[in-house]
């Protein structure tokens, strides 16, 4: 099976795994594990952050910092195709008590100038009061696109003039860094709180780190073993999110370049409308009218290959650690071959 459903598939490697077998480990709620320790430090210096905090998934790095960062009643401004909106199963919702308030266009990007007349301050009663301003980089239902550092930079200072903290999820955070060549101490002085993904491009087998202020995640621990995110010797996973970070970084621009190499195939294709520009992991491509987005993925199931539908219309595939050139190739054959 070729599986492009998503870049959450991939298996630890060998190499991996060996580094989780070897770990050192704790009680990381009595105290630090101290390969989780590592891993929260390794983190933080590399973003120039204070701190992190080492969690089980995206979500909950999400959640923890919408729930530090605001109070309930509050109103929460992001991207209209954000996770923390769509995929979050409404905790934004549930476990702080937020609504959501959302703009940008169908690519996930998002401007300071359409943010900038959705903040509502506490004076007029009627309105819900803004507590937090949240990026997603890159975008996943956006088709894997970048946030433009300038405009990022641009949010910040609106965030900071109004006195609202600022949050970006960067569970593809490294993808954008490596397709644009930019430095995470970019963003590590830009938000208050970043979240990263260990599970998904980076090919660990789960955890996500989130990171910000010595006081922010101090409040932050609180939070995750409210939410039920403790985690006793939680230094095996650390330990393959240390592999990752030094070993699986650099070579997502391999993963980029296979993105491009379906996105020219697909460009060719008879039954294909329109694909959202391809930066770097993830292909997200429309078919023609008369074509059933169903029906393409049932075709492909049938070959082995797995891909996503996004709406009755759109699919997504995305590249990953597990996937090679001979994959794209073999993939690229079957899909010239469907009518
Ligand atoms: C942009 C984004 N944020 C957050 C998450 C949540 O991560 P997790 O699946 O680890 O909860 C995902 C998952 O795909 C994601 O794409």
């Amino acid at each position: 099976m070729i599986d492009l459903r998503s870049d959450t598939v991939t298996k630890p490697t060998k190499a991996m795994l060996e580094a989780m077998f070897n770990a050192e480990v704790g009680d990381n709620v009595l105290e630090h594990d101290p390969t989780v320790r590592k891993l929260e430090l390794k983190a933080a210096e590399m973003f120039g952050m204070e701190d992190a905090l080492f969690c089980p998934s995206g979500t909950m790095t999400n959640q923890i910092a919408l729930n530090v960062h605001t109070v309930p009643g509050n109103e929460v401004i992001c991207h209209r195709h954000a996770h923390i909106y769509n995929y979050e199963g409404g905790g934004a919702a549930f476990n702080s008590g937020l609504q959501i308030r959302t703009a940008g266009n169908d690519y996930g990007h998002i401007t300071a100038e359409e943010i900038k007349p959705l903040i509502n301050g506490w004076g007029d009663v009627h309105a819900c009061p803004t507590g937090l301003i949240s990026m997603e980089n890159t975008s996943n239902k956006g088709g894997g696109t970048c946030m433009d550092l300038n405009e990022l930079k641009a949010i910040g200072q609106l965030a900071s003039e109004n006195g609202l903290p600022y949050h970006m999820d960067g569970a593809r955070l490294f993808n954008a860094l490596v397709a644009n060549n930019e430095s995470p101490k970019d963003y590590g002085q830009l938000f208050d709180s970043i979240s990263i993904c260990l599970s998904k491009g980076l090919g660990c087998p789960v955890g996500s780190l989130l990171l910000g202020s010595h006081d922010f995640i101090v409040a932050a621990n609180r939070v995750r073993k409210r939410f039920g995110g403790g985690m006793r010797q939680a230094g095996y996973l650390a330990a393959a999110g240390i592999y990752a970070l030094d070993h699986h970084v650099e070579r997502l621009a391999e993963d980029h370049a296979r993105a491009r190499r379906l996105e020219d195939a697909l460009s060719n294709h008879k039954a294909v409308a329109a694909i959202k520009p391809v930066e770097t992991n993830i292909v997200i491509f429309k078919l023609k009218e008369g074509y059933d987005a169903k029906a393409w993925m049932e075709e492909l199931a049938k070959q082995e290959i797995s891909i996503i539908a996004m709406s009755a219309t759109d699919l997504r595939m995305v590249t990953h650690h597990d996937i090679n050139d001979a994959d794209i190739e073999e993939v690229i054959r079957r899909i010239q071959a469907i009518d």
